[in-house]
């Protein structure tokens, strides 16, 4: 576990190291204006730290990226971090590092801002209807292990809305914490150790799916109808369905329109709200 004080009062810095007490090692921390994506930056660094773990902030991306190949709009005035991890899980559970992020997200807005936040399965973070956070989970896999050689965890959050909104494309979807010009001082900060703070708490754990009932508790699908797309290049073919359940692999549960019940994985389908 992390000192949470201690981290906050250091992210004021730039370049840091943090204990971390229950594993013993230390966390480097190095804070940038501007990079094109701190996902692809710390997979590049990634050989230069065999052991530890690194974050990597950044106040704004140029070319930040999302799932499926998309692009993540970076504006000034998110948070844009990446965490580069050396987990001990098979590769195959991966998806588990951005469900823990997902709930570290969402417990940390609530923490700093009293916000309530939801998670659409499987990586997104919705403030009533508006999408405010993205997670990005890439890994190295290698032939001569079962777990990753590393794992990068990238976590967006528009936290401020910028000066002009948000462009055309995004409007309708994407929203912030605060308007612009209306984020408290220090909420950067805080908001950054309370989720990493949070997230440790499960990955300490992760083998033992310690984040999952609040996965759940907080998954904004449930009882809702979506529209489940299995071709993400064919978006206008998609299914109606109603979403039932989240098993522990954390797959999601629907019926669809004939009443039969499917298992989705995260890889596979993509699901959009229905009104
Ligand atoms: C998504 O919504 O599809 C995922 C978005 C993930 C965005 C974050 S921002 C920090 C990290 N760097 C990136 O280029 N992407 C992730």
């Amino acid at each position: 576990m992390f000192d949470l004080e201690e981290m906050i009062e250091k992210l004021s810095g730039k370049n840091f190291c943090i204990m971390d007490k229950t594993r013993g090692t230390e966390l480097f921390v190095k804070k940038e204006e501007s990079l094109e994506s701190t996902n692809t930056a710390l997979k590049f660094m990634a050989p230069e730290y065999p052991f530890n773990d690194f974050l990597l902030i950044a106040r704004e991306q140029t070319g930040g990226r999302g799932r499926l190949g998309r692009s993540f709009q970076s504006p000034a005035g998110g948070i844009y971090m990446s965490l580069l991890l050396h987990p001990d899980m098979p590769a195959e559970d991966s998806l588990f590092l951005t469900t823990a992020a997902a709930v570290a997200v969402s417990e940390s807005i609530e923490q700093v801002c009293g916000r309530q936040t939801g998670i659409k399965w499987v990586n997104d973070i919705f403030l009533g209807n508006q999408k405010i956070c993205g997670i990005l989970t890439e890994a190295k896999i290698t032939m001569e292990s079962k777990n990753p050689e590393y794992a990068v965890v990238g976590i967006g959050i528009n936290v401020e809305a910028p000066e002009q909104g948000f462009t055309e494309d995004i409007k309708t979807v994407a929203g912030a914490i605060y308007e612009y010009g209306r984020a408290p001082e220090q909420v950067y900060e805080k908001l950054i150790a309370n989720i990493v703070c949070n997230f440790y708490k499960y990955y300490n754990t992760i083998n033992t799916r310690s984040f999952f009932d609040e996965y759940k508790r907080r998954s904004c699908l449930m009882g809702r109808e979506v529209k489940v797309v299995d071709n993400i290049f064919n978006p206008g073919q998609y299914e109606i369905a109603t979403v039932i359940d989240i098993d522990e692999k954390c797959h999601l549960i629907v019926k669809d329109q004939n009443g039969t019940v499917k298992s989705l994985s995260s890889g596979e389908v993509s699901i959009r709200l229905e009104n």
